[in-house]
């Protein structure tokens, strides 16, 4: 898939808490053909100690707006400048970069989107694919606590939205791996995003319920090319690849985790 380095522009910067901002960008010539689990390197300007661009899932394409949005958690100091960007700013971005989610050929599958915290950010895409292609998607999305769930109403355009947070304060308590929607509906295909040890849980359910699953890895990264070799995961059969090029979405067989 073709790669474009484009210069896009702010349209609007929402800050959806604390610690997160979904920014909304815009190009004067259509945006490229993109899949969900694909994502961007944000060049990151005015940050005098962030040399490398960052990479962001794509968390959904407006294809009437022709824009692309970033939800973006703040953890550094790339990320809080990204997160400062204004209506009007161009942003430089590399994209679509990656491998995304494989979508069923069957519509009668079930699927079931599972995030957890920014790991959420590449599920509404998916998900509002799956709604276009004929399915009936179902989100499972885990946070701390009501506060840190985001886009909800977003997500439930496209499917059944179930919600775990660990205080217990909305949906049910405890993490994703425990809801009971697991052991009361039965599924075809998971995909999953969020932090590793909830991806871990994830897939030891799936391989132990015989369900096929994917998961998209977020190994640190620098070039997102596959140029540089710092995002390295080991692979069964291929030994290591990168998970910028090769993924950051990879089917649970492929992956040696001890699961
Ligand atoms: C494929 C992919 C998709 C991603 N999608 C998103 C997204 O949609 N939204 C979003 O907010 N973030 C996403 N991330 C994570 C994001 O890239 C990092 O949080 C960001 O690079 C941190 O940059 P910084 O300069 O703010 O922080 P730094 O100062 O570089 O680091 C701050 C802290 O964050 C940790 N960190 C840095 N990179 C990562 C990483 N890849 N995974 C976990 N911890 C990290 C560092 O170890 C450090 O503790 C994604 C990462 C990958 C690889
Ligand atoms: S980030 Fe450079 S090879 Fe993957």
């Amino acid at each position: 898939m073709k790669k474009y380095v484009r210069d896009l522009r702010v349209t609007e910067n929402i800050r959806l808490h604390e610690n997160y901002v979904l920014i909304k960008l815009t190009d004067s010539i259509p945006l490229p053909e993109m899949q969900p689990g694909q994502f961007a390197e944000i060049r990151v300007d005015h940050s005098p100690t962030t040399f490398l661009r960052r990479p962001i899932s794509i968390n959904f394409v407006d294809q009437q707006k022709n824009e692309i949005w970033f939800l973006i958690q703040m953890v550094g100091d790339g990320t809080r400048c990204l997160a400062e960007v204004k209506k009007g700013d161009n942003v430089n971005v590399l994209f679509p970069l990656g491998k995304g989610f494989s979508i069923l050929s069957d519509t009668s599958k079930k699927a079931l989107l599972i995030g957890g915290g920014v790991g959420t950010a590449p599920m509404l895409f998916l998900g509002e694919q799956l709604r276009l292609k004929g399915f009936s998607p179902c989100f499972l999305l885990g946070a701390r606590s009501a506060k840190d769930l985001l886009q909800l109403s977003e997500f439930e355009k496209y499917g059944k939205v179930y919600v775990t947070t660990e205080d217990g304060s909305r949906g049910e308590r405890g993490y994703v791996t425990s809801h009971t929607i697991l052991s009361e509906e039965s599924f075809d295909m998971i995909y999953t995003c969020g932090p590793k040890p909830m991806m871990v849980a994830v897939a030891k359910y799936a391989k132990e319920h015989g369900i096929e699953c994917e998961v998209s890895l977020e190994n640190h990264m620098a070039c997102g090319l596959g140029a540089c070799l710092c995002c390295v995961e080991d692979i069964k059969d291929e030994g290591n690849v990168c998970v910028c090029k090769e993924g950051p979405v990879f089917n649970i067989k492929k992956l040696l985790w001890q699961i």
